[in-house]
């Protein structure tokens, strides 16, 4: 049979196992490997995957169209970076140094900086820039084997700021290779007009930004920063359940700074994740594993921050769903790479380089509610896959502080490749 792109010759083929579902407990540290492998690519969905023998007996190199020759390499999943706020404006170096010289993310916040400082700077910039920023960093992503982004709002922070950055978004993914997946986080932070009535600011978050976003069709999920000295867990509640009213699926900045009971708040509202976690107590926890919510784990931010580790064996002994983003934003972690926040994950959380990679991609895709498109080279899948230039998946994580990706693959189609290799015949 005839096939849009073969990838031949494998040196090692990673995957999760058959499913749709995320991995949990024990089965996280089960990848699915194979050794001279092949997988083919029809109509930008993964039609088959295996030894070489059995792909190509159905599907000839002769009858392909374009032919990947991965010997020597690791072909793996593209990463879904399930945790990003993509659409800003500006950079926040100095806080970067003022946190060097002892100064606290919350305190830089509470002095008018941190989120706020990226909200002006968002605010100031024009649509068109604003795409043209997302763009770059989009090309940027891929070319370190990122295939799917989810990207948040929130530094507009008023219905039409918030919407602008949306449109920056969807517009930038709908130009590139990566599918970006917005999320409306228009509860990042009360602005500065609202400072003295922070209720009103709710309000109009329940009332009517959520509701235009979502009549819209500008964001899938509602996320909101539920936080100390953030939004409160009852404030988070009202915003939530009125993203949910509109069809926006709740997600939670939950538990970053302090344990303020976010993670049980994600369970009760059946949130699709609860993001950072690394203060929420057992009870939360075990909640979210009952609800199924996605535990995402971001240790970039731990390290940028100089925070304490999320408990991610904790939640894997817990059975919860663990997946792994880079929280790619301006202040607490200015790092586009899946690859430096599976390092970080092996060597500061003890997971294993196996977990990193189910966690940065299958469950990865969970937390986007797309386990059964996404995060996984198996048949009937979206053919979104990457080589990599080692022939050993736990390379990735070890040899960190180094660019592995040769190849990009998304939909089915060679989407980036690195300049002056040529794996295409
Ligand atoms: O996920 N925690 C809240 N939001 C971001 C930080 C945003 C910023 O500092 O600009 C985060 O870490
Ligand atoms: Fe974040």
């Amino acid at each position: 049979m005839r096939s849009d792109l073969l990838v031949v010759s494998a040196a090692q083929i990673l995957t999760a196992p058959p499913g749709r579902e995320p991995l949990l407990g024990p089965d996280l540290d089960r990848p699915l490997l194979i050794e001279g492998g092949a997988v083919a690519c029809v109509d930008g969905r993964v039609a088959a995957i295996g030894p070489a023998s059995e792909v190509l007996a159905r599907y000839p190199e002769k009858e392909a169209t374009r032919v990947l020759d991965a010997s020597g390499r690791l072909v793996a999943p593209g990463f879904v970076d399930c945790h990003t706020h993509l659409p800003f404006a500006g950079s926040r170096e100095m806080e970067f140094e003022a946190r060097a010289r002892g100064a606290s993310y919350e305190a830089i916040a509470a002095n008018g900086g941190g989120i706020r400082a990226s909200v002006r700077m968002t605010r100031a910039a024009s649509e068109a820039d604003l795409t043209a920023a997302v763009a770059l960093r989009l090309e940027c992503l891929l070319a370190q084997g990122t295939t799917t982004v989810e990207a948040k709002s929130g530094y507009g922070l008023s219905l039409d700021e918030e919407r602008k950055q949306l449109r920056a978004a969807t517009r930038a993914g709908a130009a590139s290779p990566v599918e970006v997946i917005p999320t409306f986080l228009g509860a990042h932070e009360v602005p500065d007009e609202f400072r003295s009535r922070r209720a009103d600011y709710v309000a109009l978050l329940a009332g009517e930004m959520i509701p235009a976003v979502a009549r819209e069709g500008l964001a899938r999920f509602c996320d909101v920063f539920c936080d100390r000295g953030v939004f409160t867990v009852d404030e988070s509640r009202t915003i939530l359940e009125a993203g949910k009213a509109h069809g926006l699926k709740p997600k939670l900045h939950a538990d970053e700074l302090a344990d303020v009971g976010a993670a049980a708040l994600a369970a009760e509202t059946r949130a699709i994740s609860a993001d950072h976690l690394l203060h929420a107590n057992d009870a939360g926890l075990r909640a979210m594993a009952q609800a199924g919510t996605v535990a995402v784990l971001l240790p970039g931010t731990a390290f940028t921050l100089g925070l304490p580790y999320a408990r991610a064996r904790d939640m894997i002994s817990m059975g919860l769903p663990v997946a792994l983003a880079t929280d790619w934003n301006p202040g607490s972690t200015m790092s586009s790479s899946m690859a430096l926040a599976m390092t970080l994950a092996v060597t500061q959380m003890r997971i294993t380089p196996g977990e990193a990679w189910m966690a940065a991609t299958a469950n990865a895709a969970a937390a986007l509610g797309a386990a059964d498109r996404l995060g996984r080279i198996a048949p009937g899948f979206e053919a979104d896959l990457c080589l990599f230039d080692t022939p050993d998946y736990r390379h990735i994580s070890y040899h960190y502080g180094h660019d592995h990706t040769l190849a990009v693959v998304k939909g089915g189609r060679l989407a980036w490749e690195r300049t002056g290799t040529s794996i295409c015949s």
